[in-house]
């Protein structure tokens, strides 16, 4: 009996012995990412955040998109190099001139309403991804509008397609997703003038820098058009739009930080276009655009989890769900309410669990103005075109105008949600 047990428990740690040394050789997540609620232990975790604790569970990005960049590498010296390559951009980006900005952005969506003046139907979310890659290509690259809007379409697309398939835990292998990347390649090389017959190399694929800001960007300025164009009252939607029309005419750093209250915006308002049909309930509204950024990024985190390997185990911080714990942020935590940011703003022990851009260890640089500020200036610039008699049509409609919810935040929800002119004036 004793041999028997012994014999059995020989095999038990062979076989573990091989599992846990098989799934090193395969890179394969041994088990399920921990997922973190709690606020310290998310703390924590960041504080103890190395290079290959953020590599290992990004492995999968790079088979998948052919890249190399902050978030995969495991060598100090490439993540020193990339960061000081991002930041001298970020502070480019900072100084430009955010008129000339704001008038791209304009233009860009003027150039993809088409038809949609006339009656038809458009897009929304395609619109809005491919309004940000134009900025982004603009912004990082000094790329203007020579590339097609077919390649536009491809690299919005074979992005959103590569992200959900290199989920899958056969990825690395999945033919489909070589294909798509070969397209997504291809479309890189015409947008970048690059050879198509030579590869891109991964520490020189312009998606480093492309998925970082573009693919945290148009999801959060997605649903924070949603939220203050359709979704907020009407008496708050006057307000929200009258100081994303001053950002509109005065768009700098400063502008976006000018907290108006509901008073000043009436007088705005009643100077404009006279008494205006909804008055809001609360008067003492007071909103700066840098709060209705501040307030979609606390209910709809770009990264919704972020993902660290420390000591062979995975764990998942739950950001989204930190952002919307009624324990931290009170009974309204389900409802954008951008004013609650003038309260807030005193309260550090809220603001750590404040974490859209990290925490601790390697903080977002385009944390402090120029991510605000391009969310700022986009939804300022959808506003001003859709603003009026725009209505939301698609499958998604129900959910956008009468759930008291949140919106969906996955990466392809929202994705039927379209936009319909009801008056056309000629
Ligand atoms: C809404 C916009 C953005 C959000 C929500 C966001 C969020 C984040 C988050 C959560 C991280 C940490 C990820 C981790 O450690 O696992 C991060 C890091 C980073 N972000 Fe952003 N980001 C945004 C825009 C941008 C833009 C426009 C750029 C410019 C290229 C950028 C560049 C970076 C870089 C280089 C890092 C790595 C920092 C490091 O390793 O020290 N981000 N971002």
């Amino acid at each position: 009996m004793i041999v028997l047990i012994g014999t059995l428990l020989v095999f038990i740690i062979a076989a573990a012995f091989h599992a846990y040394n098989s799934g090193i050789a395969t890179g394969m997540q041994r088990r399920r990412p921990v997922l973190i609620r709690d606020l310290q232990t998310a703390l924590e975790i960041l504080k103890k955040s190395t290079l290959e604790s953020r590599a290992k569970p990004n492995t999968r990005l790079v088979t998948a998109f052919g890249i190399q960049n902050a978030f995969t590498t495991r060598a100090s010296n490439n993540h020193r190099s990339f960061m000081a390559e991002v930041k001298d951009l970020i502070r480019i980006v900072e100084s430009e001139d955010w008129r000339a900005i704001s008038d791209r952005a304009d233009r860009v969506i003027n150039g993809c309403m088409g038809e949609a003046r006339y009656g038809q139907k458009i897009q929304l979310a395609p619109l809005v991804q491919h309004v940000v890659l134009r900025m982004v290509l603009a912004l990082f690259f000094g790329i203007g509008l020579e590339p097609q809007n077919e390649d536009v379409g491809i690299i919005t697309e074979k992005i959103n397609t590569i992200w959900l398939l290199s989920k899958h835990p056969e990825a690395a292998s999945d033919p489909k997703l070589v294909e798509q990347k070969t397209l997504l390649h291809a479309a890189i090389k015409r947008v970048f003038s690059l050879e198509q017959e030579l590869s891109i190399s991964p520490s020189e694929n312009p998606l480093n820098i492309i998925l970082l800001a573009y693919e945290t960007l148009w999801r959060v300025v997605l649903r924070c058009f949603l939220e203050v164009c359709f979704r907020s009252p009407s008496g708050h939607r006057s307000h929200y739009g009258e100081i994303l029309r001053q950002l509109c005419r005065d768009p700098t750093i400063e502008r976006l930080e000018v907290r108006q209250n509901y008073s000043t915006t009436l007088i705005a308002l009643i100077t404009q276009f006279g008494q205006p049909d909804n008055i809001s309930d609360t008067p003492e509204l007071l909103v700066s655009v840098r709060d209705l950024v501040s307030e979609a990024l606390r209910l709809y985190p770009p990264t919704r989890r972020i993902h660290r390997e420390l000591s062979w185990q995975s764990y998942a911080i739950d950001v989204e769900f930190l952002h919307r714990a009624p324990t931290i942020w009170g009974d309204t935590a389900m409802e954008f309410r951008p004013e609650r940011w003038s309260v807030l703003e005193h309260d550090g022990d809220i603001l750590k669990a404040y974490m859209p851009f990290s925490a601790e260890r390697y903080f977002c640089p385009a944390a402090p103005h120029v991510a605000p500020m391009l969310i700022g200036v986009l939804v300022a610039v959808l506003f001003k075109q859709f603003d009026g008699n725009w209505k939301v049509d698609g499958e998604e409609f129900q959910a956008v105008m009468s759930s008291d919810e949140p919106l969906e935040g996955s990466r392809d929800g929202l994705e039927g949600l379209q936009l319909v002119r009801e008056h056309i004036s000629y």
